[in-house]
């Protein structure tokens, strides 16, 4: 396969491992005595997810979830459904909802509405990356490695038309914005 039409790397392997750290130790002090459940959501969210858990020094349980969404991308209604449910109930757990990217926080306000319904004890979230620039809808952000400019971006767990979600580094693209 040829290379990547990469335009800038935003942030190397190793800048994003030393950030992640810092935010799971926060996460860590943050729960300290408890234990944490983690919720990723497909596909992106996997490699912070995985990169994240192995930070952490809490006891962690992890589950995960899979969406389609409809319009967010394109500025229009926003419309989320949960194409798979998590495995197991989150009920009076402490819960932390880890997405790879908030952009218009359509699916965030979803998520944090659907899960916040199931009753559990406390509930967050955590991302990789937050483009503000695009945000549509306010939510409250409790954690997050990095802001990044209004460019499309691929790497740790973020693609193209599903490829370069493997590299470990984090970059802009030579592409018309997805
Ligand atoms: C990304 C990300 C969030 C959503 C954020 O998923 O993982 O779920 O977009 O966008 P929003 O704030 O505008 O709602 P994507 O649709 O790219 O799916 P993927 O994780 O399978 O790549």
């Amino acid at each position: 396969m040829s290379e990547p039409p990469i335009e800038r790397v935003l942030f190397t392997a190793e800048q994003i491992d030393a950030r992640i750290a810092e935010v799971a130790a926060e996460i860590s002090e943050r729960y300290a005595g408890r234990e944490l459940k983690l919720i990723g959501v497909l596909k992106g969210s996997i490699f912070f997810l995985t990169a994240l858990a192995r930070q952490l020094t809490v006891p962690v349980k992890i589950d995960l979830l899979a969406i389609s969404s409809f319009g967010s991308k394109h500025g229009s209604r926003g419309v989320v459904r949960i194409e798979k449910d998590l495995d197991e109930g989150i009920e009076g757990e402490h819960v932390l909802l880890v997405e790879d990217i908030i952009d218009t926080g359509f699916t965030a306000r979803y998520l944090l509405q659907t899960l916040a319904s199931r009753g559990p004890e406390t509930l967050a979230i955590c991302t990789l990356l937050d483009r503000t620039s695009r945000r549509i809808v306010q939510i409250p952000v409790d954690f997050r490695c990095f802001e990044i400019p209004d460019r499309f971006v691929v790497g740790f767990g973020l693609d193209y038309k599903q490829l370069y979600r493997n590299l470990g580094y984090i970059a802009t693209l030579n592409v018309e914005k997805g």
